[in-house]
């Protein structure tokens, strides 16, 4: 049994194979890095035409590359939201058209419950149940998961999500696009202590997120200085210190009510370091384990949806061929 995961949410077309015993057979990725980074953010309109001129190709390619034919193909996983409607549109049309073609199933997948599972890619995956945080460029999410599709929201960003803060700060900072890797890596230059930034939300019971205070603390902490690019790998630090202790604070309070000992750690914003160092040595100190997917798989990728597909498959989920996106999907309203 083969699995065709297709990722198109947002600004990667990313495509893979799974299969159920042999894990992962192959996976293809094409960034759109390039392509947007001249107007400082994603254009909509010009990932979806990306996506349409990318996406079968790289389906193609990956067959090749694995030797696998449509006739070994068992159903067509593509991320059916959240994300940019023209684009996840792009993945849908694609997999609904294919899997007609080709006469298998195609299984809509939420791009959250993708990055949620990625860390089952890895070789020694979580057992359920497990405490998520999902960090991505859209959301900020902390998820009791029982099983798989067995989520519970616990916390949620109020506001900004974790890595638009990040994309966000790396504009003001004049960075390009994507901010969060460049912030990061100014911040490796920066004084650790020279300033301290507030820990949002962390001095009240609960477990949702906000970081848009923080986000006009560090504006107005950087226009107070002469923007030298001292000041600005000061800042880099500051901010992503307070992000990273932010969200150790509210993962150590999840674990803790939930009396849970494992967490998962997934999305774009779990590739940043010093959030992975942190979060790491609270789990130890909580006499917990922490799973991370590898690195090229906390970023949007096509493994995470076959992964996600293949489940829902032997899960016997099916669906018509009628294309339908949700570009706002609750990860709590998943069957
Ligand atoms: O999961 P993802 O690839 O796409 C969404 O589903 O949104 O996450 C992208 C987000 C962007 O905001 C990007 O700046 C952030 O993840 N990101 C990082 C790092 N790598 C990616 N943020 C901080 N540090 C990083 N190293
Ligand atoms: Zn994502």
């Amino acid at each position: 049994m083969i699995i065709l995961g297709i990722e198109t949410s947002c600004d990667e077309t990313g495509v893979a194979l799974y299969h159920p015993e042999k894990g992962l057979i192959g996976h293809l990725l094409h960034s759109q890095v390039d392509l947007h980074s001249e107007y400082g953010g994603v254009v909509p309109e010009l990932a979806s035409r990306d996506h349409i001129r990318k996406l079968v190709p790289l389906i193609r390619q990956l067959l090749n590359n694995c030797q696998i034919t449509p006739a070994n193909l068992d159903a067509i996983a593509y991320t059916a939201g959240p994300g940019l409607a023209g684009a996840l549109l792009v993945g849908a049309a694609t997999a609904k058209s294919l899997a007609w073609t080709w006469n298998i199933p195609a299984i809509a997948i939420h791009h959250m419950e993708g990055h949620l599972l990625a860390p089952m890619l890895e070789p020694d995956p979580p057992e359920f149940p497990f405490i998520a945080l999902l960090v991505s460029g859209g959301h900020t999410l902390l998820v009791g998961v029982n099983d798989i599709g067995r989520y519970q929201l616990l916390g949620e960003s109020l506001d900004d999500a974790a890595g638009e803060a990040f994309d966000k700060i790396a504009k003001m900072l004049g960075l390009g696009y994507p901010g969060g890797p460049l912030l990061s890596k100014l911040a490796t230059q920066g004084t650790s202590g020279r300033f301290k930034f507030p820990r949002p939300m962390t001095d009240r019971p609960g477990l949702d997120f906000s970081f848009s205070g923080l986000k006009t603390f560090t504006m107005n902490t950087l226009h107070k200085t002469k923007q030298s690019l001292q000041d600005k790998a000061d800042i880099a630090f500051a901010f992503q210190e307070a992000v990273a202790d932010t969200l150790s604070i509210k993962c150590r309070r999840a674990l803790q009510q939930n009396d849970s000992k494992r967490l998962v750690v997934s999305g774009g914003v779990s590739a940043n370091n010093k959030i992975r160092q942190t979060l790491t040595t609270m789990v130890e100190q909580e006499n917990a384990r922490i799973y991370f997917p590898r690195l090229e798989f906390c970023t949007d990728n096509g493994a995470m949806i076959a992964y996600a597909g293949c489940q829902r498959f032997l899960a016997g989920q099916r669906e018509n061929l009628e294309i339908q996106v949700k570009a706002r999907w609750p990860i709590d309203q998943l069957l």
